[in-house]
This record gives structure tokens, sequence and C-alpha cells, in this order.
């Protein structure tokens, strides 16, 4: 019998209430990433039908460095860069990508990256495929970065210190206190990079993410995706000119990668223009995250943004939860280890215009019958 371990592997995931599987879409929809709810808005299906019809391809042909490099790319990135406030902006195909390219080729040998314990997968397997130390601290806690950077210089660390956060961190809903972190970064001149993924769109000024005021300084780089909030695909790098130069120049995941799909580039730049013109969306979620507030809350959920964890902790449990829930027509996913630090398996609440106030009244009455 061929592929004996994985087939182990795999039913000792199914043993410990741990396997992955796709299923289908079905419910209300409490899970996706789509916060405004702008996935199926007219103004974006029309800006792809606008854009085929100007003969804007579906393809890129090739890596950005050789004929990829379309006329809609870097339309978009002068867009993003002027909506963020940055020098430069570089795109990707996504946010994985973005973060694995940045982290990977950016930080030097020599360099140090101080990373929050919670910070997403990408932004890991990108310090795994560089060559800068990596120090893990305490989740949220600018004090412990500091700390982490000072023992280093201590010990004779000469390179330049880096701080990668996520302002809206994705699985625990909490937002980042980025003039704490920058307060560090610049005592220390570091770099800081803050994954916007989850707050760009709806946090900030005219939605333009956490780290909004402090854009345009020369030792910020934001994550921003167009996956989520945005509601199409991809992301931007935004930042000083020199960072967009030597991604281009040395970042593999850019280099030996087709190029995002022109069409995408421009449908995320209407995605921009929608954040810019529908304040009113990102006012009807914050009145769901209200909502949220004073039906989920009193039964344990954390609810400081439109993510809203509810922790179980034991694994089996809170999928024992989740299938509950689900079976009452709500699309709530149960989140385990590995995504979540062991014991803290929980169900992850999503807000989106997608749902009513009356929804979420009906979510919790479903919860008050299944929570243990
Ligand atoms: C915090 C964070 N960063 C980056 C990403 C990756 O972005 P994308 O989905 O565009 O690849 C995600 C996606 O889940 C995320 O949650």
């Amino acid at each position: 019998m061929q592929l004996v371990a994985q087939r182990a592997h795999l039913s000792a995931l199914a043993d410990a209430g741990r396997l992955r599987t796709l299923a289908p879409r079905r419910g209300v929809d409490l899970s996706s990433n789509d916060y405004l709810a702008l996935s199926t808005t007219p103004r974006l299906v029309a800006a792809a039908q606008a854009a085929l019809a100007q003969g804007v391809a579906l393809g890129s042909g090739g890596s950005r460095l050789l004929r990829g490099n379309d006329a809609e790319h870097e339309a978009l990135e002068a867009e993003a860069a002027a909506f963020f406030g940055a020098e430069a902006a570089l795109s990707f195909g996504s946010g994985y990508a973005a973060n694995t390219a940045l982290l990977s080729s950016v930080p030097q040998p020599g360099d140090l990256i101080v990373y929050d314990a919670l910070v997403h997968a990408s932004m890991h397997d990108g310090m795994r495929l560089g060559r800068a130390t990596c120090v893990a601290a305490a989740h949220g806690d600018a004090q412990a970065a500091n700390d982490a950077i000072a023992a280093w210089r201590k010990a004779g660390g000469t390179g330049t210190p880096w701080i990668a956060v996520e302002s809206l961190y994705s699985m625990d809903g909490d937002l980042t206190d980025v003039a704490a972190y920058l307060a560090v970064a610049d005592r220390h001149d570091a770099m800081l990079v803050v994954d916007e993924a989850h707050a760009t769109g709806v946090w900030g000024g005219g939605g333009r993410g956490v780290a909004e005021a402090w854009h345009g300084r020369e030792n910020l780089v934001t994550l921003n995706t167009f996956g989520k909030a945005l509601g199409c695909e991809g992301a931007v790098l935004c930042g000083p000119a020199i960072i967009r130069d030597f991604l281009v120049a040395r970042a593999r995941p850019f280099i030996f990668s087709t190029a995002p799909s022109p069409l995408s580039a421009a449908v995320a730049r209407e995605s921009l223009r929608v954040v810019a013109d529908e304040p009113n969306r990102r006012a009807k979620l914050h009145a769901l995250i209200d909502a949220a507030r004073r039906y989920l809350a009193p039964l344990g959920a954390r609810v400081e943004s439109q993510i809203v964890p509810l922790v179980i902790g034991d694994d089996r449990e809170a999928m024992r939860v989740a299938t509950a829930v689900q079976a009452a027509g709500f699309d709530v996913r149960g989140i385990r280890p590995p995504t979540v630090p062991a014991g803290t398996a929980r169900l992850r609440i999503a807000l989106t215009l997608h749902v009513t106030e009356t929804e979420i009244a009906a979510l919790a009455n479903v919860l008050k019958e299944v929570l243990p």
C-alpha cells in the first residue's frame, strides 16, 4: 500500500478530532471574511464587466518581471499607494504570497524579527524561508517586543530589528495598539510590519486600516488585502519605495510566479473606491458589532471587532457545538489547534453585512441551548 504514513497521519488527526475537511456553504453566513458584502456588489460586478469590455485580460501571461507586468497592476499599485498614503505599493495574488515574499526576502541574515505569538501562518512561513533570526513575543505586548530587541542588542545583535504584528487578529478579533509598537520601533531603529488583512476596509479612518495615521513613515510596512472586506482577491504591501524595489528584485514568491489576473487588479481598484465612497457599509458593520456585544458577549464571546471568538477549549466539544449550530441553519465554523493554541478550540463568528441583527439574536438563542 502506498502513502502509509499519510494515511496514518490522517487517521491520527481524525482520532484527535482535528481532521480538516472541506464542507459546502450552508446556512446564514457567519464565517466568511466578506465583511462589507462587497463580493457580489453590483459596482464590482460592473467594474469587472467594464474591464472585460475594454479588453483587460483574464490572465497575465507571465511573471511581472517578464511579459506579465500588465498596466492594470501598475494602476492598482498607484491607486493603492495613494489610498493607503504610502510611498509605494506592490501587488500580489494573495496576502499569503505577500507575507511570505516580504518576510522571506527583506529581513537579512543578522537581522532580528520579533513576531507576535499569534501572527498568521503566512508570516511564519515567510520567516521560515528567510534567514533572519526570529523570536516570538507575548501576544499584544509591545513591551515584550521591546525587551526582545533590547536583549538581542545586548547579546551583540547588530542588524536591523523587525517587528511583525497583525492589526486585527484573525482568530481572536482583538485590535492592536499600533502606536505602542511604533514607539518601540522608533526607539530601536526597527521596522514595523503590520498585517491589516482583517482591518482593511473596516477599521481606521476611511477604512484605511488601524495603522492609517502612520502611513508614509519610513519604518512602516503594511499588508492590505483585497480578499476579505474588499470582496475580491489579492493584496498589496504598502511602504517605502525601497521595500518595493527590493521585493521586485529579490522576493522569490514575486519573481517566480505568474502575475495575478489583470481583471482581478481592475476589480480590486474599484473596491478601494467603494470603500471610499460608501462609508455607510462600515457604519452598518459597526452596528452589527454592537448587536453582537448585546447578544453574544453575555454567552462568553469576546466582542471587540467583527471577528467574534467564543472559546470552548476542548477540540471535540468545539466541533460538537459548531455542528449543532450549523444544523440550526447558521454557518459558524469550529477552529481547532494548530490554527489556534491547544486548549483554546473555539467558534469563530464572523460578522458581515450578509447577516442581520435578528439573525445574531437567533444565533444567541441556539447557542444558549447547545453550549456546554
Ligand atoms: C492575518 C492574515 N494575514 C494574511 C492572510 C492571507 O491573506 P489571503 O487570504 O489574501 O491569502 C490571512 C488570511 O486568512 C490572514 O488572516
